[in-house]
């Protein structure tokens, strides 16, 4: 369209999440593709805000940065007493439970760090090992996303056009990608794919953040509304959805980012496969079924604007559950670091975290 210009392309300089040992730094995911801007985040409450305000965003790398958010504030921990020490820990870790109720990994990676501190001798010990921890934490979750990436690789034929939603590559895990990163793996194998990428209303991570990542793999890239999915779903224009997850249960349920339940329906109607592709930290053994995933609410603004500008009347009401919950039986195959899981989720799921 005349007089209307894209945003040009701009390059990653820095990890998304990098640990510089006082601070964590991130690249702050709601200035893209816009600006590259990276914040330095030198207390667990700036990292407690910057996940509740979708800086860091993204089930696996909320994790990885929970994880330094308790290693950077066990640092500052005055208490001498390793009960002092542990019971300003728990505080800590109950700030951070509260900002993305619905992602598995970040109450993982959680319950992980109070572990080691539990298991820790005296204060000064303790400390090292919430660092070393942490470090951990990320680099498994970074290799379990370039395993799971090459796994799922397999399970994508060549010259197919494949349609995801949300972000679910670099940016969102730390790592290599869950959905994205079996897609870039793929690409990598030498298949030629085009990519289908649906906005993702309300906070547009598949128009803003989506396509930026598949544009710097070379991925061919069409983006759509949130509305057109069922349109090319069902002209056969579209082989198969891959989606990402916030939450597996035992059941093989899954929470992921608002819609995907819609796009779950609509390829089991069209008989077009549906892959949920996750690291296996992102499964809840503990929940029998989705019923039981809580689902985080977010503000009506970010329904009734679109980044910042207003586009309902004033006062208008609007509901925003960030996520839902897709019935294990419309899920073609989990794909994790540990191999491709298929029905019976309960028995197989059991076997692999
Ligand atoms: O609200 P967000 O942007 O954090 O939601 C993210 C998603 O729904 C992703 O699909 C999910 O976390 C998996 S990311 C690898």
């Amino acid at each position: 369209m005349r007089g209307i210009k894209g945003i040009g392309l701009i390059k990653m300089n820095n990890l998304p999440i990098e640990w510089l040992g006082d601070k964590v730094r991130i690249l702050d995911q709601t200035r893209l593709p816009q600006e590259e801007v990276y914040l330095e985040l030198g207390s667990y409450q700036d990292i407690a805000s910057a996940i509740a305000e979708l800086k860091i965003r993204g089930a696996p790398a909320i994790g990885v940065v929970s994880a330094y958010a308790v290693a950077l504030s066990a640092l500052e921990i005055e208490s001498k007493s390793k009960e002092g020490f542990l019971e300003r820990l728990r505080g800590i870790s109950q700030t951070l439970a509260t900002t993305r109720p619905t992602a598995r990994n970040l109450f993982l990676a959680i319950d992980r760090m109070e572990q080691v501190a539990r298991a820790g001798q005296d204060v000064k010990q303790i400390k090292q090992a919430l660092v070393n921890e942490a470090i951990k934490i990320h680099s498994e979750e970074a290799e379990a996303t370039r395993r799971l990436s090459q796994l799922g690789a397999e399970l994508i034929g060549d010259g197919v056009t494949i349609l995801t939603h949300c972000n679910t590559g670099a940016l969102a895990t730390a790592g290599y990608g869950t959905a994205l990163g079996v897609i870039k793996q793929a690409k990598k194998q030498g298949k030629k794919l085009k990519v289908f990428v649906t906005e993702t209303r309300p906070l547009l991570q598949g128009a803003r953040l989506t396509t930026w990542e598949l544009n710097r793999a070379n991925i061919p890239v069409t983006l759509i509304t949130d509305s057109m999915a069922g349109y090319f779903i069902s002209r056969k224009e579209i082989d198969c959805v891959i989606v990402g997850a916030d939450r597996i249960a035992a059941n093989g349920d899954t929470a992921n980012k608002i819609g995907t339940y819609t796009l779950a329906v609509l390829a089991m109607e069209n008989g077009v496969s549906f892959y949920v592709a996750a690291p296996t930290t992102t499964i809840d053994l503990t929940l029998g079924s989705g019923d039981e995933i809580p689902i985080e609410q977010r503000s009506s603004d970010e329904v009734t604007h679109i980044q910042g500008i207003g586009i309902a009347p004033e006062g208008t009401q609007a509901a925003n559950p960030a996520f839902d919950i897709t019935p294990h039986y419309y899920i073609t195959a989990i794909i994790t670091e540990r191999g491709i899981i298929r029905e019976p989720y309960v028995e197989r799921l059991k076997k692999c975290r």
